[in-house]
């Protein structure tokens, strides 16, 4: 008798243990991370996460689903109707392009939405942050976005934080409510009638993203113009150069892979230091192009007072064959040797907006 209730007891013990490993899981990759509140998190937003293609207009290396495995939490995704799409056709008119579909067009989003969906599904203690942005100005209806995340799945664990409260609650807390993903759009929400589908610019500011210089960058407020709450909003620190090209006497915008190492190192590193100095809080999302490249990882794992483990990613096996950036030269080359009519509708889309490529 006493002996079984021994056994018992100890089975308890084993239990309670195991049960205590769990609860003090990591979250986003750090124990220390699971009592911190969202907003007070430093995260890694990939600018035009799904531009990944062989294309000189593309801004990352890898795909999505890589990015999510090597630590990125954060998606810059642009909303664009194709030419050839009808916007009435819910679940089927957001095309994820890079301001014109005929530049780069990386399909439906619901496809790379079901993606992020996968990835969520198999990765339970990880809350990601999905923003979109609405080149052209062209908004899509709330409930087009809703097609679309219910399409993927997404609406479910889809996170509802009310308007004018800058109070967010801890990944735990997120993650044990099993609504861990946050969708920002700077254009087109109405949280009357999606309320997951957050108003950007009520949550978030950003700083300038037009640079073409490590000098440009600047820890000033861009958008929105009249920010509600400047002291206790999150922000955006955009971190990522725009090269000219000349392509028939009008000058393009391209990113720039080949000075990434140096843009995503001590230059990113200083500019959030620059921009904890200037608005008294770490930014909260750093939008970078090539994520790979430089130290962004390390840098945010620094703002986030966590020990970075060095572990190779998957994003350069991935990219191995462009590993270490084609340089702005190639780029450019590259660019001169695509399609005449990929050719004529860059020409046509620069003759329309001098930032053609800036969002
Ligand atoms: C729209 O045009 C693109 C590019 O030509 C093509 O790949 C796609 O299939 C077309 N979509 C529809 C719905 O016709
Ligand atoms: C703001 O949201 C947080 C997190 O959900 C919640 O704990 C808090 O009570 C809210 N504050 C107000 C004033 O509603
Ligand atoms: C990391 O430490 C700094 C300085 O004490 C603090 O401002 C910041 O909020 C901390 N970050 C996190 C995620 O705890
Ligand atoms: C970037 O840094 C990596 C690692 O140090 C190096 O292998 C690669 O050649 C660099 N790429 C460029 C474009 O400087």
């Amino acid at each position: 008798m006493y002996a079984s209730f021994t056994f018992g007891a100890a089975i308890t013990t084993i239990l309670a243990a195991v049960s205590t490993v769990s609860a003090q899981q990591a979250c986003n990759g750090y124990s220390q991370l699971c009592s911190v509140p969202y907003h007070h998190i430093s995260t890694i937003v990939t600018h035009n996460s799904y531009g990944f293609a062989a294309n000189p207009a593309a801004n990352q290396a890898c795909s999505v689903s890589t990015q999510l495995d090597d630590g990125v939490r954060g998606l810059k995704l642009s909303a664009v109707l194709p030419s050839n799409v009808s916007a009435s056709d819910p679940a089927n008119n957001i095309h994820l392009c890079h301001t014109s579909c005929t530049i780069l067009d990386a399909g439906p989003a619901k496809d790379t939405l079901s993606e992020v969906g996968s990835w969520l599904k198999n990765n339970p203690n990880e809350v990601v942050t999905i923003m979109w942005n609405t080149p052209n100005n062209k908004a899509f209806k709330p409930t087009d976005f809703q097609a679309i995340y219910e399409a993927a799945g997404l609406v479910d664990i889809s996170y509802t934080q009310p308007s004018g409260n800058n109070t967010w609650p801890t990944l735990q807390e997120m993650i044990s409510s099993g609504k861990r993903l946050v969708t920002f759009t700077d254009l087109g929400a109405n949280q009357k009638e999606v309320p997951w589908l957050l108003s950007e610019f009520d949550y978030v500011f950003e700083t300038p993203y037009d640079n073409s210089n490590e000098n440009s960058f600047k820890c000033t407020i861009d958008r929105p113009g009249d920010p509600s709450d400047p002291e206790n909003m999150m922000y955006v620190m955009n971190h990522f150069l725009y090269g000219s090209l000349n392509l028939g006497g009008t000058a393009i915008e391209i990113p720039q892979k080949g000075k990434a190492n140096s843009t995503n190192g001590d230059s990113l590193l200083n500019q959030a230091k620059n921009c904890q100095s200037t608005f008294g809080r770490n930014p909260t999302f750093l939008e970078v192009d090539f994520f790979n490249y430089g130290n962004t990882l390390q840098i945010v794992a620094q703002l986030n007072n966590v020990t970075y483990t060095e572990t190779p990613l998957k994003c350069n096996q991935q990219s191995s064959s462009t590993a270490g950036g084609a340089s702005a030269k190639s780029d450019a080359s590259s660019l001169l040797s695509t399609s005449s009519s990929m050719y004529s509708s860059l020409v046509f889309v620069s003759l329309g907006s001098i930032l053609l490529w800036t969002l």
